[in-house]
């Protein structure tokens, strides 16, 4: 009997060791699935779709807030969570620098989401891949009717990538030839370009960045213009603080107003209007996607799969972070660098 016993534990033992070995050998293939959590956390997609009602419902502008962290994290050196790192020893924080300084937010509904996690399946799911699904659920959320598979199995970066926020992240200055290179450098193209940029359907800017480029931008209706430069006066309005919303007609909704906008000239940033305004086949894309949003859902599905594959860390790369604002193992007294942190 004891023998009997000893020879079913090591039958076991080598079914768990084929169970890792297969893992191993798919997750080396550098390739991203979406079935990858399917055994692993099978609860994360009701978690994260959970989390985001919960956090949208509080605040609306949240769900625009959660798409763009995924862009910012993938466009700088890859989805690979490094924009969630706080400041501590050897990491600078990526969140104070150019594009996401006074800008980038909703942190802490990836803390929370992570920490539910860490309880259902702890050690399992990457802070990169939930930026991925987090992103598609709050898309989603507000109105995107058309939903795409996320491919899951990116792993979290083992430092920030500060020093070159400024070199991956698109300004909004930016000329067509601009953002078309800016794109191409992580293998994106014009049309993902433009069925990306459509994202700024919902969500808010700046005053500060409205006056920048905004209001001297010729190719922008003029009448808009004038109001724009009323509501940002910086005599009398907080640059930083006085926020516009992305898409005039229909701010909170994951619709295509914001192409419709665009073809009327009320692109609100330079580099929105300039994917009407510079004569190309980006023109008839953005007519394409203003009559028909089915075409802008299906775009934007296939874009944001292509932008979650930017240089991602699979395999034995990288690590699953406990703490998405710190590599592991996540220091025991947090640092009060990042304001958001010690307000806690
Ligand atoms: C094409 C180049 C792009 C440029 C130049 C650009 C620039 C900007 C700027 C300047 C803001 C306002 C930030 C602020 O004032 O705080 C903004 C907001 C936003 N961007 Fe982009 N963006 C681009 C592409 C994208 C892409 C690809 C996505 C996602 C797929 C995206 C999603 C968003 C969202 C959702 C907001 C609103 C965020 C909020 O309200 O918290 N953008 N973008
Ligand atoms: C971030 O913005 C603040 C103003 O709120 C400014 O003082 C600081 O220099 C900016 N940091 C960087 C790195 O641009
Ligand atoms: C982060 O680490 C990787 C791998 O060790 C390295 O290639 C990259 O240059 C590092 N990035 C920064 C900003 O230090
Ligand atoms: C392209 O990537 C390089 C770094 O590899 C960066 O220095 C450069 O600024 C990027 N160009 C654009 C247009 O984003
Ligand atoms: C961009 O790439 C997609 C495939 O990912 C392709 O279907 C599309 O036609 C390309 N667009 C342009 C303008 O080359």
């Amino acid at each position: 009997m004891g023998t009997s016993r000893g020879a079913s534990t090591a039958i076991l033992c080598m079914a768990a060791l084929l169970v890792v070995i297969s893992t191993i050998s798919t997750t080396s293939a550098q390739e991203l699935t979406t079935t990858f959590y399917d055994q692993k956390c099978p609860s994360l997609f009701a978690i994260v779709k959970q989390q985001v009602q919960i956090a949208v419902k509080a605040e609306k502008r949240m769900a625009a807030s959660l798409v763009r962290l995924h862009f910012h994290d993938c466009f700088v050196n890859g989805c690979d969570g490094s924009i969630l790192l706080d400041d501590a020893p050897g990491i600078v924080t990526e969140k104070n620098i150019g594009g996401n300084n006074n800008s980038a937010r909703g942190f802490e509904v990836i803390d929370t989401i992570k920490s539910i996690l860490e309880c259902a399946c702890p050690n399992t799911v990457s802070c990169a891949d939930i930026l991925a699904i987090t992103s598609r659920d709050s898309a989603v959320e507000v109105g995107l009717t058309e939903s795409y598979p996320v491919y899951f199995g990116r792993r979290d970066s083992l430092n920030s990538s500060d020093s070159i926020v400024n070199d991956f992240l698109p300004s909004p200055a930016f000329n067509y030839a601009e953002l078309k290179n800016n794109f191409h450098n992580v293998s994106l193209n014009e049309t993902d370009l433009i069925a990306l940029s459509g994202a700024h359907t919902i969500g808010r800017v700046r005053c500060q960045i409205i006056t920048a480029t905004t209001i001297d931008d010729t190719n922008i209706n003029a009448v808009y213009r004038a109001q724009l430069a009323k509501e940002c006066d910086p005599a009398l309005f907080d640059p930083i603080t006085t926020l516009k919303n992305l898409d005039l007609k229909t701010p909170d909704k994951f619709d295509n107003n914001y192409f419709k906008n665009l073809r009327r000239n009320e692109g609100i940033l330079t580099s929105d209007q300039t994917l009407q305004s510079t004569p190309g086949i980006n023109v008839d894309i953005v007519k394409d996607y203003a009559q028909n949003k089915e075409n802008f859902y299906r775009d934007y599905g296939l874009s944001s799969i292509k932008m979650g594959n930017i240089k991602v860390l699979t395999g034995n790369k990288g690590e699953i972070r406990k703490n998405c604002r710190f590599v592991n193992p996540v220091p025991s007294i947090k640092l009060p660098t990042d304001p958001r942190v010690a307000s806690e």
